[in-house]
């Protein structure tokens, strides 16, 4: 799929998996995930991809194979066969774009092989990236580029020490991409399992000192904002205004001539790539496998009588009231939000958009869902069983075994940081508070 050469397309590692352990029920699907990541990775043409810690989750063995399989550009400086000392994968990798010679590298953090894995071991990153710097600038590497998937802390101290290295792309447990600066070396923070694309554009010239890049981002936006607000009329003077425009254009071009720079825009890959029809049907063919192991298992929680989950029919019953306010919110549309993603078997979907899942009492198989569909009472309030053995007529013990005002714990589960940016428990309770009353 690559084709322009000017393109160089990279990865920092942490791709293939969710966490570094994976549980058994996770297992069948996270490897056709990886597979289907792996594949659609290597259509795009990568020119070099870091092993990240979670990309091991599965072992080294297993990542080896399927590097072979895709013709994976995997790099890592620092990961080695512990009997030969020899480098489990690329030691670097270096790629000419326009003519110019880029030397990358990869470092990952320290973890220990799993057992029954090959014998491999991770060398301290800190004493194998001068090493590796130094190869890269004795075959006349004019841009060095590290891949990193190392605490930021850690890893800002390795580039301040190292100042050959131009750009770093660190991956992880970052929350959001973006651009800083360590010392003089730039470095792009990324989202993990290819969830993001970073592009970057980066520009060199014989005029400028070796180390300065200009960062065009912000003044190209500034323009592109101009033209659009000359464009549909949006205030201002527009004699100001282009003039404005004429100026950033200048400015823009003097640097692009001139100057090393770079800039850098962000593609979200769910929303951009996932319309495109031969990935959309690779992952559909994906959903539909996972749908089949899920079929096969058969997974039962371990069963408390008194906290078995009913289903809110049974709430609605003697509480009207609550069940009328409850069905219009969107809680009670979240199962059909999946459905309509064609994600309902999903384990990696369906825990949020249900009620009960993986508790004492409720379900752990998407194909047994049945009447917990949907964020339900009991969701909030607490499995029902107990509520529901009581008597009618014995207020005092209906209200003790249920409770009333829910905890931002039973939110938090899966109104996750990632999930809802800005979650604020007192201020969502109110849209969501079922009435009072009968
Ligand atoms: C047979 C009727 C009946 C059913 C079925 C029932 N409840 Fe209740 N519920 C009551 C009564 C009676 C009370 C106590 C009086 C009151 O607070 O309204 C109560 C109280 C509550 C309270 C308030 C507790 C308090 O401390 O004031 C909540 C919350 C609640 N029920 C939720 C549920 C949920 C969730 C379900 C389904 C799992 C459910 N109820 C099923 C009859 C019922
Ligand atoms: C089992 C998971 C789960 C729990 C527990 C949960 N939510 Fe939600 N919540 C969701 C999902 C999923 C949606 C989106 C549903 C959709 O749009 O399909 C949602 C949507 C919402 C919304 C948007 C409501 C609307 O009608 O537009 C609010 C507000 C909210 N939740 C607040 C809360 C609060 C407060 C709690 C705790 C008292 C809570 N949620 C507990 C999963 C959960
Ligand atoms: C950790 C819990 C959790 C998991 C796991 C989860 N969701 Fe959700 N989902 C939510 C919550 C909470 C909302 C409510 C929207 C919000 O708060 O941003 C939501 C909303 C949605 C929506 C409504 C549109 C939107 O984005 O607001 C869609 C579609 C959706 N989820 C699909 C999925 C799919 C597909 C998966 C699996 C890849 C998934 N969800 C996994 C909790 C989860
Ligand atoms: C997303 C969480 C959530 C869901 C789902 C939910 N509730 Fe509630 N419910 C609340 C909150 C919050 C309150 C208000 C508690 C308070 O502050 O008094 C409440 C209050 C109640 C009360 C007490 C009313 C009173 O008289 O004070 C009952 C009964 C109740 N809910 C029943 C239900 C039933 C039945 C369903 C399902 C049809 C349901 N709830 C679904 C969060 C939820």
């Amino acid at each position: 799929m690559k084709n322009t050469e000017d393109l160089l397309i990279v990865d920092a590692g942490n791709m293939l998996f969710k966490t570094q352990n994976m549980t058994s029920l996770q297992q069948d699907e996270w490897l056709l995930k990886s597979e289907l990541l792996l594949k659609i990775e290597g259509e795009i043409g990568l020119d070099a991809i870091n092993v990240g810690v979670r990309d091991l989750t599965n072992g080294l063995s297993y990542l080896s194979e399927r590097s072979e399989k895709y013709k994976m550009p995997f790099v890592s400086s620092n990961l080695v066969y512990t009997k030969t000392q020899k480098p489990a994968f690329n030691e670097f990798v270096i790629v000419d774009v326009s003519g110019i010679k880029i030397g990358i590298l990869g470092v990952t953090e320290g973890i220990n092989p799993k057992p029954n894995d090959v014998d491999w071991e991770v060398k301290d990153y800190k004493t194998i990236v001068p090493q590796i710097v130094k190869k890269l600038k004795d075959q006349d590497c004019e841009i060095i580029l590290l891949l990193a998937n190392v605490g930021k802390e850690q890893i800002e101290k390795v580039i301040k020490e190292n100042t050959d290295i131009n750009f770093a792309v660190i991956s992880g447990n970052q929350e959001q991409t973006s651009t800083q600066i360590a010392g003089e070396t730039i470095v792009f923070r990324t989202k993990d399992r290819g969830r993001s694309i970073g592009i970057a554009e980066i520009g060199k010239s014989k005029k400028s000192p070796e180390k300065m890049f200009v960062d065009l981002t912000p003044t190209e936006l500034a323009y592109k904002q101009a033209l659009e607000k000359l464009e549909k009329n949006l205030g201002g003077s527009p004699e100001q205004i282009k003039k404005e425009a004429e100026t950033l254009l200048a400015k823009i071009e003097d640097s692009r001539k001139n100057k090393n720079f770079y800039k850098t825009e962000l593609l979200d890959v769910d929303t951009k790539f996932a319309d495109k029809k031969e990935v959309k049907t690779q992952i559909d063919v994906v959903t539909k496998k996972v749908a089949d192991f899920a079929q096969q298992q058969k997974l039962v929680q371990g069963i408390d009588p008194n906290k078995l989950f009913v289903g809110q029919a049974k709430c609605a019953e003697c509480h009207a009231k609550q069940y009328n306010f409850w069905v219009e919110t969107s809680h009670a549309k979240a199962y059909q939000t999946l459905v309509k993603e064609n994600k309902q078997f999903s384990v990696d979907c369906v825990g949020c958009h249900v009620t009960g899942w993986e508790e004492n009492g409720g379900f752990s198989n998407p194909y047994q869902v049945d009447n917990l569909k949907d964020v339900q009472c009991e969701s909030c309030h607490g499995a029902g069983k107990a509520h529901l053995l009581t008597s009618r007529e014995d207020v005092d013990a209906k209200r003790k075994t249920i409770t009333k005002v829910p905890a931002e714990s039973s939110c938090v589960k899966c109104h996750t940081k990632e999930q809802t940016e800005g979650f604020k428990f007192p201020v969502h309770k109110q849209l969501i508070a079922c009435p009072s009353g009968k």
